[in-house]
């Protein structure tokens, strides 16, 4: 059974400083995946950024990005409930052409396209996708 790791936890962070966290999925002590999720100091809009999410090539398929997005998501909530504030959406930004797999994988978990941008990356758009919690 795999384990999931934080780090930092949020407990360990001041109060009105902006928050990265890295969380993992381990078995044996092997990397099964990585999320890297964050929080800007002022949490009243209750939006946080999945920042990165990456399943090794050889672990795919396997349910563990799944098993990373609820992870994110649950620590996302402990994070904005602990400081009085309520995670109201989550969101990642995938390239549009060489990120079709990802987009496949965030429909699968309840994240829409909800903007598009442009002239930001080279030669294709950004593409946002969010998941609502109210
Ligand atoms: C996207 C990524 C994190 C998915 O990780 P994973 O552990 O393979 O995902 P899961 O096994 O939990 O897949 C869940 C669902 O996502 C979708 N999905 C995942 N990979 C897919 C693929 N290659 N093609 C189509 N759908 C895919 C499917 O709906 C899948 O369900 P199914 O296996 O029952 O069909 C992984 O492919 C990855 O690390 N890609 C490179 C980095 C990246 O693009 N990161 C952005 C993440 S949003």
């Amino acid at each position: 059974m795999p384990k999931v790791l934080i780090n930092p936890k949020s407990s360990d962070i001041e109060t009105g400083n902006a928050f990265v966290q890295t969380v993992e999925l381990r078995e044996n002590g092997v990397l099964l995946g990585r999320a890297i999720w964050a929080a800007p100091s002022d949490l009243s809009q209750g939006v946080a950024q999945i920042v990165d999410l990456t399943v090794p090539d050889d672990r795919r398929r396997n349910g563990f990005g799944g098993q990373l997005i609820l992870a994110v998501v649950e620590q996302a909530q402990i994070y904005f409930k602990s400081r009085g504030a309520k995670l109201r959406r989550l969101w990642f930004s995938v390239e549009q052409k060489s990120q079709v797999n990802a987009r496949a994988f965030l429909m699968k978990h309840n994240f829409h396209h909800t903007a598009s941008i442009s002239e930001l990356l080279i030669k294709q758009d950004a593409l946002i996708y969010t998941r609502a919690f109210d």
